[in-house]
């Protein structure tokens, strides 16, 4: 594939999604793969200098609240340690230059002013570097560490949707020039610039202002998930950034214009928001070689001690398979062949990890047998008749990390990847992830940007110093401005 570089073409936004131990659950284990970074802002600043230098337009700091860690380790290890991320941010903030900086809050656990203010200060410290990526998730557990029953269920869109508001006019409460400083007046602020909220919400009670100038971008961008009712609502009304999971350039590209219509039906410019998916690249020289580290990451996910039932039976496994549990990443005590065949809805029990799965059952797999399947071979090139043959491993494996974004070959072929998902509408960039650090970070950073740099699709120099200016937005008005 070639493309023509030019000034005005339409290139790619890129974003690395920091965490600590990579995306898959078994990176942390791999020989090479540092333990000991999480909380060494040396680590953190390392990845992002790496992405700094391949000209990423952000650095984000995701944050799921962790409910259980004990149970999390066996999932999310990112979950399980890492460092508050307005605290990293501003330090990644000032030992940085050009990139810009994703901080994340969720509405449920925090104040609006106390998170405008927070906002305001990183984007002036950072020279108007700075995000919000509004968040939804976590646990029911996570919430009970701030003296709510639970997550709110679907008024936690409401709350957010009034808090993104608040925020927005805290920001704005304060004009540009407001701060006059006249020595010869006394006068240090020009009292018409000041705009008191006296905001009276469903949620919420602002009566005054923020003590700071408006942030150099007006306002920081805001990214958002979430693929509901509710998530694309909030996302066509308030996001700049979309961060998206669809599995299918098709499912994308449908995803993206909905969101954008329903941006249109809120009076916003479509084309000014902007779809990201995550994507995990596993790279070697050859496809073989790429396959080959996707194998050991897998080897190292810690499968149950009970291999063959984890401690249950089989109708245990038909309830959990017809639940919605049944849909999320598995766990301890769900990594055993009872488990798997209850998802595959084929018996696998008496095969064992290594067995060949036999081309016989293939007829009989279910839905998500079919799928998982069809991922082991679209990552792996291994078929159930082929000579290098699907194993029950390779399922169980699938079924684990079902539904990572993988892109698994050479450095061209990764870059392959991404150009056909933005050319065909299916993305307007990436949000990198690593499955470990640091090999992979670098190679995506050494030998796939340059590569989209040679087809025209990455900057080569930063043209922008601002958040806002590496999406080519404008700084927007306030919303007090010549009220
Ligand atoms: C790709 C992706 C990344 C997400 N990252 C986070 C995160 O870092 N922290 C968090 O609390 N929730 C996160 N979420 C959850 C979302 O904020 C949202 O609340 C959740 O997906 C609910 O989505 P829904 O409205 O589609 O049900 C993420 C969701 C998606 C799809």
């Amino acid at each position: 594939m070639s493309a023509t570089p030019g000034p005005h073409r339409r290139q790619l936004h890129l974003g690395y999604m920091y965490w600590v131990n990579g995306t898959h659950w078994g990176g942390w284990r791999q020989p090479d793969a540092p333990t000991d970074g999480a909380f060494d802002v040396a680590y953190a600043l390392r990845a992002a200098h790496t992405v700094e230098r391949a000209k990423f337009d952000f650095f984000f700091l995701g944050d799921t609240l962790p409910g259980d860690i004990v149970d999390e380790q066996w999932k999310t290890t990112h979950n399980t340690g890492r460092l508050e991320p307005f605290t990293l941010g501003s330090q990644l903030a000032l030992q940085t230059t050009d990139i810009g900086i994703v901080v994340t809050a969720h509405p449920t656990f925090y104040d609006p002013y106390i998170l405008a203010r927070l906002t305001s200060s990183l984007d002036h410290l950072s020279g108007g570097r700075l995000a919000w990526n509004v968040v939804l998730g976590a646990s029911d557990a996570a919430a009970r560490n701030f003296g709510l029953d639970d997550l709110g269920g679907a008024s936690r869109y409401e709350r957010a949707d009034e808090f993104i508001e608040v925020v927005k006019r805290l920001w704005d409460s304060i004009e540009d020039d407001a701060y006059i400083q006249d020595k010869e007046s006394g006068r240090f602020i020009d009292d018409s610039r000041i705009h008191r909220l006296n905001w009276r919400g469903e949620h919420f009670r602002v009566e005054g202002t923020l003590p700071l100038r408006r942030p150099p971008q007006g306002h920081p961008p805001l990214l958002y998930a979430g693929a509901s009712e509710a998530s694309r609502a909030l996302s066509a009304k308030w996001a700049d950034v979309h961060f998206t999971n669809s599995r299918t350039i098709e499912a994308s590209a449908a995803f993206n214009a909905d969101v954008r219509e329903r941006a249109a039906a809120f009076g916003r410019d479509p084309e000014q928001l902007f779809f990201l998916p995550g994507i995990t690249p596993v790279i070697g020289d050859t496809r073989a070689s790429a396959v080959a580290v996707y194998d050991r990451l897998n080897a190292a996910l810690p499968l149950d001690d009970d291999i063959v039932w984890g401690g249950r039976d089989r109708e245990h496994w038909a309830a959990y398979a017809a639940s919605p549990a049944g849909q999320a990443p598995l766990g301890h005590g769900l990594r055993n062949l009872g488990a798997l065949s209850a998802l595959i809805g084929v018996d696998v029990t008496d095969a064992g990890l290594d067995a060949v799965f036999p081309s016989a059952h293939v007829a009989g797999l279910s839905e998500r047998g079919r799928r998982l399947l069809a991922s082991v071979t679209e990552r792996t090139d291994r078929t159930p008749e082929g000579a290098d043959p699907v194993r029950v491993r390779d399922l169980l494996y699938a079924s684990v990390i079902d539904g990572f974004p993988l892109a698994i070959g050479t450095a061209e072929s990764v870059a392959d990847t991404l150009q056909e998902w933005f050319e065909q509408g299916a993305a307007d960039g990436f949000n990198v992830q690593s499955p470990y650090l640091w090999g992979q970070l670098d190679r995506f950073a050494d030998e796939v940007v340059p590569i989209l740099q040679r087809r025209g699709l990455q900057r080569t120099e930063y043209e922008a110093s601002t958040f806002r200016g590496h999406l080519g937005l404008p700084r927007p008005r306030g919303f007090f401005d010549g009220r």
